[in-house]
């Protein structure tokens, strides 16, 4: 009986988690799709960095909560697939995809802390060009993270 209970608690965290996940892949790549296709090209062609600072006031508030609820329930369903010591070992596929994922975060959090301290703070007209080349590795690196997860699925890895 306890363990059934337990069984069904657990059914009930991973679907939580793995909704999380999903609904935190949606707005992280498509926030990052709207910003680099609709956004950015505005910000450019008009030479404009409040364009992209409007944008980015908005997305934060939604965006960053996001980012930290994929860590969170990303580094949750990964400690089901694999206990954390076997991570890096690289020794199965889900390991693979495991560690490509934490590498994807480590260069995500790369670009966009070098974004988000040195350049937003002082962003102009001449550190456009500069912005876009940090707003577009993290827009591929969005999709693939999502491309990465299904392999989960798919079997890749
Ligand atoms: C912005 C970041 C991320 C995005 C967009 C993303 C996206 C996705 C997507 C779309 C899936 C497919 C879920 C399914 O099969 O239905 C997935 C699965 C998964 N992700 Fe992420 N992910 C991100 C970050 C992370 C991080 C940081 C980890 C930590 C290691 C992680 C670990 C996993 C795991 C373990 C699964 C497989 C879940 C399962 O099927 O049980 N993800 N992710």
């Amino acid at each position: 009986m306890a363990a059934a209970g337990t069984a069904a608690s657990m059914t009930g965290m991973y679907a939580t988690a793995l909704l999380l996940h999903l609904l935190g892949a949606a707005i992280w790549t498509g926030g990052h799709l709207v910003l680099a296709t609709a956004v950015l090209p505005r910000a450019l062609r008009a030479r404009d960095p409040a364009v992209l600072l409007n944008f980015e006031q908005g997305f934060e508030r939604i965006g960053i909560p996001a980012l930290i609820t994929q860590v969170l329930s990303g580094l949750w369903l990964a400690h089901l697939q694999l206990p954390p010591g076997e991570w890096f070992a690289l020794a199965t596929p889900q390991s693979h995809l495991i560690a490509a994922k934490l590498g994807l975060l480590a260069t995500t959090a790369v670009f966009a802390l070098d974004a988000r301290l040195r350049l937003i703070p002082h962003l102009t007209a001449a550190s456009l060009p500069a912005m876009a080349w940090h707003i577009w590795p993290v827009t591929l690196l969005s999709i693939v993270f999502v491309m990465v997860g299904a392999g989960f699925r798919l079997g890749w890895g």
